[in-house]
């Protein structure tokens, strides 16, 4: 484990009493520290309420709201609520996935990519929308998922540079 995130198991535990009742609020406040559920969190999580490793993990699967790899340094969240979904979500999905050569949920190798599809964002009339960084991609297709990700690629390769000079 991480001295940081030994810190942060050390300040979210401080404010939840050791009670099974507050499981989740557990798992999401230590989500919002860290980005994610590592492995150490989980342990540390069921260690401080005793429960067992495996309920602990069971409850977290059971919600999507929880992720159990890091943000990559782009993260793209793809929505499939109903309007997206009809719109063609499910293609701009698949055109993601296949750019960045991970499934849903995933991160590339060199973490600079993440991948996650959530229910409605509330702004149906762009669907089918796509955030990346918090910035909303309105009106998306799969040809739109290509330009995008080049956008992102050239950033990222400027950015590289600029650091260089
Ligand atoms: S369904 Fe995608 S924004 Fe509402």
């Amino acid at each position: 484990m991480l001295d940081e995130e030994g810190e942060v198991f050390k300040e979210v535990f401080s404010y939840f009493p050791a009670r099974r009742r507050y499981l989740i609020r557990l798992l999401q406040t230590v989500q919002q520290k860290l980005g994610y559920l590592s492995e150490d969190a989980m342990k540390e999580v069921a260690l401080h309420l005793g429960i067992s490793e495996a309920e602990t993990f069971g409850v977290a699967t059971f919600y999507n709201q929880f992720r159990f790899v890091p943000l990559g340094k782009h993260h793209i969240v793809v929505c499939m609520g109903t309007a997206c979904h009809t719109m063609g979500g499910q293609l701009v999905l698949d055109g993601f996935e296949r750019e960045l050569d991970v499934k849903v949920g995933g991160i590339t190798p060199d973490h600079e990519y993440s991948l996650e599809r959530v229910g409605c964002i509330g702004c149906c009339t762009k669907a089918p929308v796509v955030l990346i960084n918090n910035i909303i991609h309105p009106k998306m297709t799969p040809y739109k998922v290509a330009e995008v990700f080049a956008g992102l690629r050239d950033k990222g390769s400027k950015s590289s540079e600029e650091h260089q000079e």
